[in-house]
């Protein structure tokens, strides 16, 4: 039995926030390769190969790239969101390789063995059921093919924000709660139903100048949810931008990776 989610998720409603979040780590980020870049540096394609992205959002990771793809790849871009799915119809759907489709992770409508590469990135911590949205990945997937899946790991920002955030309330738990999908929990999940799972980490890292930048990051989250009132905000501003003047900037640990599933 599938779990209902809601159809009127605000977060992903638009990529309003997404973008906030994904501004902040293309201005800011040290390592000046590009998490996108990198991405598809670790990914194999090739020749005639059907690939579908479950969580595609706005699909950053086709952008700039789709030119260099195969002419015979055929892509399905999807997302839980029909706002997403309007929005990567509105930048792909001109190109024949692409289909653009609402798709809950947890329930793939296409057949067994259908694709060579499946990709969900930073997608699966918000479904919720993984489990089964992992057998249906595997289930759509050829024998021998990939499943590709970025994810955040538990020693990043949101474990360094929780530690700010608590150095002011400390009974605070925002941030506290680990990803039910990350770099760490996320290889014995799909190792039930992949025969290898193997883990790529990008390193690097966040110098913010701005703080109030870091602080439209918080605002882009569920902050509220979370504990975090505008008061708290507030004394969090503070504490940011004491730091920034001191230091110069506000240096912030990432850790994000690729786990990478072969069926
Ligand atoms: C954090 S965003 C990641 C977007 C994009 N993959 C990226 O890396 O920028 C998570 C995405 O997963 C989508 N999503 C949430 N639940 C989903 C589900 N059950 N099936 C498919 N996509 C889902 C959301 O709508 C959102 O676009």
């Amino acid at each position: 039995m599938t779990i209902q989610q809601p159809e009127d998720n605000a977060q992903y409603q638009t990529d309003n926030n997404l973008s906030i979040r994904q501004r902040l780590h293309q201005q800011y980020s040290t390592n000046k390769r590009g998490l996108m870049p990198w991405l598809r540096h670790q990914m194999t394609i090739h020749s005639g190969d059907c690939i579908l992205e479950l969580g595609c959002g706005n699909g950053s990771l086709w952008q700039g790239y789709l030119g260099q793809l195969p002419s015979t790849v055929a892509l399905t871009l999807s997302d839980y969101s029909q706002g997403m799915v309007d929005l990567v119809t509105n930048q792909f759907g001109n190109d024949q390789r692409v289909n653009c489709m609402k798709i809950d992770a947890q329930s793939i409508p296409f057949s067994d063995e259908s694709f060579d590469i499946v990709i969900a990135n930073h997608t699966l911590h918000t479904v919720p059921d993984i489990a089964l949205a992992i057998r249906e990945i595997a289930r759509v997937l050829k024998p021998h093919g990939t499943f590709y899946t970025a994810v955040n790991g538990n020693q990043g920002m949101e474990h360094y924000l929780h530690e700010a955030i608590q150095s002011i309330q400390p009974t605070n738990m925002a941030f506290a709660e680990q990803l039910s999908f990350n770099l760490q929990n996320g290889v014995p999940q799909l190792d039930r139903a992949f025969s290898q799972v193997h883990r790529r980490d990008y390193p690097d890292s966040l110098h913010i100048t701005k703080t109030q930048d870091l602080i439209a990051w918080i605002q882009s989250t569920n902050m509220a949810d979370d504990g975090i009132d505008d008061k708290l905000l507030q004394e969090l501003t503070a504490y940011f931008e004491t730091l920034r003047q001191r230091n110069g900037a506000i240096d912030i640990p990432k850790q994000v990776g690729l786990l990478i599933a072969e069926k």
